[in-house]
């Protein structure tokens, strides 16, 4: 069997110290899905409460009334378990390290000082006018700010909404008119692979949008020092605000149910949603996996190269590692600045020993050969990471052998930001590894992988994964909109949770994610919706009608191709290729940048006009001669013209 050929075996040295070997991950998996009230009853004891909760789960998938609640009746606050309850044994020990964009740009930042800055900003917003219950709208560099700007929130109640820093004007607005933010915190501008992004800028354009006069105040934190324009009476600097403010601040008591964050991400259809995640559950479920999947062991370096923008920096930079007490680095830069080798660098620099990121950073930095990682030792590494998408077995094998030394287990972690927290993964003690393969559930998870009709598939199969029943760090509702969640997750499959992917399963029992299986792109591990680039390009006025479809990609993955018929009149020109790929830049950020852009004076339609995905997907990834059934097509002639034309041969 291909699957066995390539089996790594727990290794004795990180199993003698891990949390959990194969015995206890059985044994605990087996109690989580048992008898969850008891496995996540003791779990929640890992944080600190208030008032610690009774009622434990209480969880409705019946697509009638989709209800999801963990630890109802306790109390807590976010903030204090990450900062508070540290500060007596670990007050002067790092919490985080940040590496700038520039090698020689590095601070610590202890719990203790963490700390200090979360109140005086949470004394500041408060001064702003924002309370318990108000959405702030972060839009940020990879700063120290950052976490403490999500922190301060978390310490009053607020509710913080990161928009990514790559995104544009126009995704900031939307986001600010969706969640009805108060509170826009920015900074001057960012700083990666040494250009400035002028984030201010783009705030200041944002709020001349429709909808957005609800937000009041911008606070502004100084970067770079880069020229700004000032709204007077709007915009406020950040550093002269919170250097007066006092180092205490109360924490709010929240209830478990109360919502700590909300994060936007694409679906397939419509604009980007914004998923409420709650507090309590989140917490211990961002906590419990931090410490099992990466085996974090007390006093060590933790890296996550994510940007907060997206759900694995909330979880795995700051929810989860602060809440451990861990010591986690946060790095501004890319991995290719100054050079190729950076990543290696700062792990030498840092002596970090757990290192989580992307495939498709591994498979840039393959690109460049064996020695692009010369310039580093890194043998402090003890464990490696992988999330955003499958990761191929030539870059697993990369990673392990030349980023690892052949000495550190690969932890490939599944998981999305509805899930709040990893959920297919190995545990490094516990788990055998097979390239390619997430392996097998977290605690509390029960995959289930079901046929189109809804039958579910036993045995060793290919299919679509759902989830049987709830995990504490599921997301609650879509932020206003509680309908489209039950909609987008609940009405495929009755009684299931559809994650949209599709998966197989080995005779081990072992998950392998074979990608999505709705009109959703992974491009670089960044999710995307072809209907939100659809709608963009046919806001063109050269544009009639356009297709998005993802196409297999070396380096990203998964490629962005487009087809678009012009409107009538309109020459097709090489000018005008360019000119749709800025608009689209501008209009969504620069992670929607198309890769390909082909004519089509016709779309293949069924005959009630229908756009069939299917052929364009195979005519984007040259695959011309599996095109299938193309009898329903109302005019089956404009598949020859579009694969003669075809962009990617
Ligand atoms: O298709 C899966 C893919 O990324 C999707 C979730 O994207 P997002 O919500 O942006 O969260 C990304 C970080 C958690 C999933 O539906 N995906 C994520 N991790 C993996 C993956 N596909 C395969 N293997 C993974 N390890």
């Amino acid at each position: 069997m291909s699957d066995q050929q390539n089996v790594y075996p727990v290794s004795d040295d990180i199993a003698a110290k891990a949390w959990a070997d194969k015995e206890k991950y059985q044994a605990m998996y087996q109690q989580s899905v048992d008898d969850p009230d008891a496995f996540w009853g003791e779990q929640a004891k890992r944080i600190d409460w208030f008032k610690a909760p009774t009622r434990i789960k209480h969880t409705s998938y019946d697509p009638h009334n989709v209800d999801i609640r963990w630890f109802e009746d306790g109390t807590l606050n976010a903030s204090v378990n990450c900062l508070d309850r540290h500060l007596e044994t670990r007050g002067d020990q790092t919490a985080i390290i940040w590496e700038g964009d520039d090698p020689n740009d590095s601070k610590h930042t202890t719990y203790r000082e963490l700390h200090a800055q979360t109140c005086q900003l949470a004394n500041a917003l408060k001064e702003l006018g924002i309370g318990k219950g108000d959405v702030v709208t972060l839009y940020m560099p990879m700063i120290p700010e950052a976490a403490v700007a999500m922190l301060a929130c978390a310490r009053i109640g607020a509710v913080h909404s990161v928009v990514f820093g790559g995104f544009s004007p126009d995704a900031v607005a939307q986001r600010v008119v969706g969640a009805q933010s108060k509170l826009v915190i920015t900074a001057d501008e960012s700083v990666r692979g040494g250009k400035h992004v002028p984030l201010k800028d783009n705030v200041d354009a944002a709020l001349t949008r429709d909808g957005t006069e609800v937000c009041q105040n911008v606070l502004v934190v100084k970067r770079t020092g880069g020229e700004i324009q000032w709204h007077e009476g709007r915009d406020v600097w950040y550093g002269d605000l919170v250097e007066k403010q006092s180092t205490d601040c109360a924490a709010e008591e929240m209830n478990a149910e109360d919502p700590l964050f909300i994060l936007y991400t694409s679906g397939s259809t419509g604009a980007p949603k914004g998923l409420k995640h709650t507090t309590g559950g989140y917490l211990v479920y961002a906590s419990l996996t931090h410490q099992y999947v990466f085996d974090y062991q007390d006093g060590e370096v933790y890296w996550c190269t994510a940007d907060v923008g997206w759900v694995t920096g909330h979880s795995y930079i700051v929810y989860g590692p602060l809440a451990n007490g861990a010591t986690t680095l946060m790095f501004e830069g890319v991995p290719s600045y100054p050079g190729h080798g950076r990543m290696g660098e700062v792990v030498d620099k840092h002596k970090v020993n757990i290192l989580y990121t992307a495939p498709t950073a591994i498979r840039a930095l393959m690109a460049h050969g064996e020695n692009v990682m010369d310039s580093s030792q890194r043998d402090s590494l003890r464990i490696l990471g992988s999330v955003g998408e499958p990761i191929n077995p030539e870059a697993w094998e990369w990673f392990y052998r030349v980023i690892g030394n052949s000495r550190c287990p690969i932890v490939d972690t599944w998981w999305q930001t509805e899930t709040g927290g990893i959920m297919i993964a190995p545990l490094p003690g516990a788990t055998p590894l097979k390239p390619g393969s997430a392996t097998l559930p977290f605690f509390g998870v029960q995959p289930a992988l079901y046929d189109s009709e809804g039958k579910e598939l036993k045995g060793a199969v290919d299919g679509n994964l759902v989830l049987t029943d709830s995990w504490p760090g599921q997301a609650r509702s879509i932020w206003g909109d509680h309908e489209r969640f039950v909609q987008t997750y609940f009405s495929t499959y009755q009684g299931v949770y559809f994650t949209g992917d599709g998966c197989r399963r080995d005779e081990d029992g072992y998950y392998w994610i074979t990608g999505r299986v709705d009109d959703v792109l992974n491009v670089s591990g960044h999710r995307m919706g072809t209907a939100e680039i659809e709608s963009s390009l046919v806001a063109h006025e050269s544009v009639a009608e356009a297709a998005v479809v993802g196409f297999p990609h070396d380096i990203k993955g998964q490629g962005i191709y487009i087809y678009v018929t012009l409107t009538e009149g309109v020459e097709p020109t090489d000018e005008l290729k360019k000119e749709l790929t800025q608009w689209v830049r501008k209009d969504i950020g620069p992670i929607a940048s198309p890769d390909v852009i082909q004519w089509a004076p016709g779309l293949p339609k069924t005959r009630s006009g229908k756009i069939m995905r299917r052929i364009l997907r195979k005519i984007a990834a040259n695959e011309c001669d599996g095109l299938g059934d193309t009898s329903t097509l109302a005019d089956p002639s404009v598949v020859d013209e579009l694969i003669e034309h075809r962009a990617n041969r």
